[in-house]
C-alpha cells in the first residue's frame, strides 16, 4: 500500500515519459511521493493523464490510473512546472544510436537539463539522470549545472529495468547504483525516494558519477556476450552434431555461470542491449581502450549471424528457394510479453524472407499494429492459424506464452507442409515431432 505523502517527503519529476519515464512516474507515485512527469510530445501527455499507458507493459495501467485517481500523479508539457512543483528531477529521455555512427545521441539528455535551467532550477534541486549514457556525460552535466543552476546538484542512478518486467523491476530492483559527487545531499535524498525499497533489503551501490554511468552499459554488455556466448556454441554445436539446449542446461548447473540468458537462440534486439553495446564501444574507441571492447564486435557480430542462420534454415526447409512459397512467422516483437519492435530479430528474419520472394504472413500476440506501420510489405493476421493457413514452413521467432502452449496436432492440417523451425527454443521438439511435424532449431541436431 503506498504511503501518504509527508510535507518533507521528496517531491518528483520525470523528464521524459517513454517506457523508462512512464514505468518509474508511476511507481514513484504507488511509493507514496506527489510526482509530475514532463514530456515534448503533448500527445503522450493528453494519453498518459486519461489513463492510457502508450505502450504495452503489464500491470502498468492499473498502476497509472490508480495514482491518477489519488491525485499523486499528474503529466504535463512543461518544464516551468516541473521546477516549480519538484525538487528532485528524473531524467529519463531517450539515447538512441546515432544514425551516422554507433555513438549514443545525447541531444534529448542535454535538452532535458538545458530545458529545467531555463525554466529556473533552484539551488535546491537535485537532477537524477536515469538514462544509460556513454562514461563522462555526468561530468559534462555536473559542469552545465554549476554554471547554470548554482547549488543544484547532478546525481546519476541507472535502471535496470526489463520491458515486460519494468513495474516489479522498479519497485523491486536487485540493487540501486547512486552515482554522486562527495560532499553533497544526493545521496541522502536519494535514500529517501528509495525508503521502501532499502528498508525491504535492496542493495544500494554508492559511488562516483563515471562508475555509475558505466554499471549500466556494462551490466547490458555482459548479459549480450552471455546469449552470444550460447549463440556462438549453437554454431559450434551445428558443425560438430551437439545439441546446444542440452549443452546449456548442462552448463547452467554450475553456479558460478547459471541458467540465465543462456537461451540460444536468433538472438537479442530491443531498444537498449544493440545500440548500449554499439554506444560502449564507441566511447571505448574515444577513450583509448577500443582494444579492450573489441569482443564486443564479435557479440554484435555472432548476433547478426544468429538471425541470418535461421532464414538460411527457412531456405533449406523449402528446397532452396523461398520465392512464391508461403511462410508463417509466429512472433514480431523483440522478445515476449512487448510490442515493442526497435530491431527485433523475428521482424529482421521475417523481411529476409520477404525480399527472398516469399509470402510471409506474421502473427503476435502484441505487436501487429506496430509491426504493421513500420513493415508494409509484410502481411499480418489477427491469430496464429491465419498466419500459418497454407505455410510451407512456420517460424517461431518470438516466444510467446501463447505458442510454447501450441497443440502441434490441432495445428498441423492448416499447414500445406508440417515443417516448423523454432529461432527461440520455444518448443518442444518430441510433441511437435510426434504429431508429425519436422522440428528444426539452431544448434540442435535433426534427430
Ligand atoms: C535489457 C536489460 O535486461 C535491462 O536490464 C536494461 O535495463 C534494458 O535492456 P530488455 O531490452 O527489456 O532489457 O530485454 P531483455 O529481457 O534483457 O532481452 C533482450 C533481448 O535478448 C531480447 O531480444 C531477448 O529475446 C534476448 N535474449 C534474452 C536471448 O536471445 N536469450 C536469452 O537467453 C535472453
Amino acid at each position: 500500500m503506498p504511503s501518504v505523502s509527508r510535507s518533507t517527503d521528496p517531491r518528483i519529476s520525470v523528464v521524459g515519459t517513454g517506457y523508462l519515464g512512464a514505468t518509474h512516474a508511476v511507481c514513484m507515485a504507488e511509493l507514496g511521493f506527489d510526482v509530475i512527469g514532463v514530456d515534448i510530445d503533448a500527445g503522450r501527455i493528453r494519453r498518459l493523464s486519461a489513463g492510457e499507458v502508450p505502450f504495452y507493459e503489464p500491470g502498468l495501467e492499473a498502476l497509472l490510473r490508480k495514482n491518477l485517481e489519488a491525485g499523486r500523479l499528474t503529466f504535463s508539457g512543461s518544464l516551468a512546472e516541473a521546477v516549480d512543483r519538484a525538487d528532485v528531477h528524473f531524467i529519463c529521455v531517450g539515447t538512441p544510436q546515432r544514425p551516422d555512427s554507433g555513438a549514443a545521441d545525447l541531444r534529448h539528455v542535454e535538452a532535458a537539463v538545458s530545458g529545467l535551467i531555463t525554466a529556473g532550477l533552484g539551488p535546491d534541486a537535485l537532477v537524477v539522470g536515469k538514462s544509460t549514457v556513454p562514461t563522462g556525460t555526468a561530468a559534462r552535466l555536473a559542469a552545465k549545472l554549476t554554471a547554470g543552476a548554482p547549488g543544484a546538484e547532478l546525481a546519476w542512478n541507472p535502471e535496470f529495468l526489463r520491458e515486460g518486467f519494468a513495474v516489479d523491476d522498479t519497485l523491486r530492483p536487485d540493487r540501486l547504483v547512486f552515482g554522486v559527487a562527495p560532499g553533497g545531499t544526493a545521496e541522502r535524498r536519494l535514500r529517501a525516494v528509495y525508503a521502501r525499497m532499502i528498508d525491504n533489503g535492496t542493495p544500494v551501490i554508492v559511488t562516483d558519477h563515471t562508475t555509475a554511468e558505466l554499471v549500466k552499459v556494462a551490466a547490458n554488455a555482459f548479459l549480450a556476450t552471455k546469449i552470444s556466448f550460447i549463440n556462438a556454441m549453437a554454431e559450434v554445436c551445428e558443425a560438430a552434431g551437439g545439441d546446444v539446449v542440452e549443452l546449456a542446461s548442462a552448463l547452467a548447473h554450475d553456479a558460478r555461470i547459471g541458467h540465465r540468458y543462456l537461451q540460444a537462440g536468433i538472438g537479442f534486439g530491443g531498444g537498449c542491449l544493440p545500440k548500449d553495446i554499439r554506444a560502449f564501444q564507441a566511447r571505448a574507441d574515444e577513450l583509448g581502450v577500443g582494444r579492450a571492447l573489441a569482443f564486443l564486435g564479435e557479440v554484435d557480430a555472432v548476433n547478426v549471424r544468429a538471425r541470418a542462420r535461421v532464414v538460411a534454415l527457412a531456405r533449406e526447409a523449402l528446397g532452396g528457394s523461398p520465392a512464391n512459397r508461403m511462410v508463417g512467422v509466429l512472433g514480431a516483437a523483440f522478445k515476449p510479453n512487448s510490442d515493442d519492435i526497435r530491431d527485433s530479430p523475428a521482424l529482421d528474419v521475417a523481411e529476409a524472407l520477404r525480399r527472398a520472394g516469399a509470402h510471409v504472413s506474421v502473427y503476435d500476440p502484441a505487436a501487429v499494429v506496430n509491426a504493421r506501420t513500420c513493415h508494409p510489405n509484410l502481411r499480418f493476421t489477427d491469430s496464429v492459424v491465419g498466419a500459418v493457413v497454407g505455410a510451407e514452413v512456420v517460424l517461431v521467432l518470438t516466444e510467446w506464452h501463447e505458442f510454447r502452449e501450441l497443440d502441434p496436432a490441432v495445428l498441423r492440417p492448416h499447414v500445406a507442409r508440417p515443417v516448423v523451425i523454432d529461432g527461440r527454443g520455444a518448443l518442444d521438439p518430441q510433441r511437435w515431432r510426434a504429431a508429425g511435424w519436422t522440428y528444426r532449431a539452431l544448434g540442435r541436431p535433426w534427430r
